[in-house]
């Protein structure tokens, strides 16, 4: 299988693979991990033209970053390792989640990172979410000097809107913004996707496959998912939504028997396309911890859907029961 094509990764560089790879899985949120084949999920990747594989502190508490620090360190010049500060999480209960933004918080976040990656400097560093208590100025202003230190060498920011895109790319070029996008998912649209080709910042969609719904996986997914998959708490996934969203999937599998391709492929194949759509660079990080998987979604890297299958695909974000998160003001659309 040959190696992917590249994408720049805002308008400064560097060239990544045009499709990242979600490592949040591999630790946190997703229920059980066989954590030989993960590895190897990354090795693959790797070898497919992967090359931008995004994290964060939060996931699993720090162990996220620990469980892929060998793979980062044995490949440092060949990777853009992306990682992410700014949701605190209870120890005690880590369903409470909170939000910090403030310059002495992100000064001790990114020491943690480092050390937990075992890398001198970040590629990508990324604030995880927006606390609406501190100027966005600020909290980019403080993300700058990481750069100016060295310890950092580009900006990302997560689920913020158009108009906060701008504000903080006017204090420092924002490279990255990282917001979920997907077929199921595409409130983004309105202001922030707008902003980032306007100013020339790369869209790096998250949950891509919407948290695996996108494959075909589910149709009872509260009855099919484990009880510490936090899916178990999204509106989309639980009772009869799980059931409704499931059957507006018809027209991704139309495509997807026509071709002869996957579920998954169709939705990856829309997600990329976004970038001649928009005219911006989209790197989409799908989620897997599994070989054959990192194989099948590159492969939709190559697939390009015609004016009549995207057509048949509009129509479905505006039908789909429940929200993204069970508390939307954990999102951009929140402040829309
Ligand atoms: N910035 C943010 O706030 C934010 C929020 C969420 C996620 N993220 C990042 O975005 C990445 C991707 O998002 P995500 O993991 O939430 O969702 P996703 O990529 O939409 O879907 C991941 C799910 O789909 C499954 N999957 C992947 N490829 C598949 C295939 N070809 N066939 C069938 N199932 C497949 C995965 O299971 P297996 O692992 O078992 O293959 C997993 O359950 C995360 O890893 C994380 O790095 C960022």
């Amino acid at each position: 299988m040959s190696r992917i094509e590249t994408a720049r990764l805002g308008s400064e560089g560097p060239e990544v693979g045009v499709q990242g790879l979600g490592c949040m899985g591999m630790s946190f949120a997703y229920g059980p991990t066989d954590a030989d084949e993960a590895r190897a999920t990354l090795e693959r990747a790797l070898e497919l033209g992967v090359t931008l594989y995004d994290t964060a502190d939060m996931y699993g508490m720090g162990e996220n970053e620990k469980f892929i620090a060998p793979f980062i360190q044995a490949n440092r010049d060949a990777v853009t390792i992306a990682t992410k500060f700014g949701i605190v999480l209870d120890p005690d209960d880590p369903a409470k989640r909170g939000i910090r933004n403030d310059r002495e918080y992100i000064r001790a976040s990114v020491e943690g990172s480092l050390q937990r990656l075992g890398v001198d400097v970040i590629d990508l560093y990324y604030m995880h979410r927006r606390d609406v208590n501190v100027p966005i100025e600020e909290t980019v202003g403080a993300m700058a000097e990481l750069v100016q230190e060295g310890k950092v060498k580009q900006l990302g920011l997560s689920e913020v809107t158009g108009p906060e895109l701008r504000a903080a790319h006017a204090v420092h070029p924002i490279a990255a913004l990282q917001s979920e996008w997907s077929v199921f998912s595409r409130d983004v649209e309105k202001t922030a996707v707008p902003a980032a080709a306007e100013l020339g910042v790369a869209f790096v969609p998250y949950s891509p496959l919407g948290r695996g719904f996108l494959t075909g996986a589910f149709v009872k997914a509260d009855a099919e998912l484990t009880k510490d998959d936090f899916r178990q708490t999204m509106p989309r996934f639980t009772g009869e939504n799980a059931e409704k969203n499931a059957q507006l999937l018809a027209p991704l599998r139309a495509i997807a028997e026509a071709r002869d391709i996957t579920l998954g492929q169709v939705a990856l194949a829309w997600v990329q396309q976004q970038a001649q759509i928009h005219d911006l660079s989209v790197i989409p990080i799908p989620g897997t911890r599994k070989r054959t998987r990192v194989e099948e979604n590159t492969g939709a890297t190559r697939i390009g859907l015609t004016a009549a299958e995207l057509a048949t695909l509009e129509p479905i974000a505006g039908q789909v029961a429940g929200g993204r998160y069970a508390d939307m003001a954990f999102t951009s659309a929140g402040r829309e």
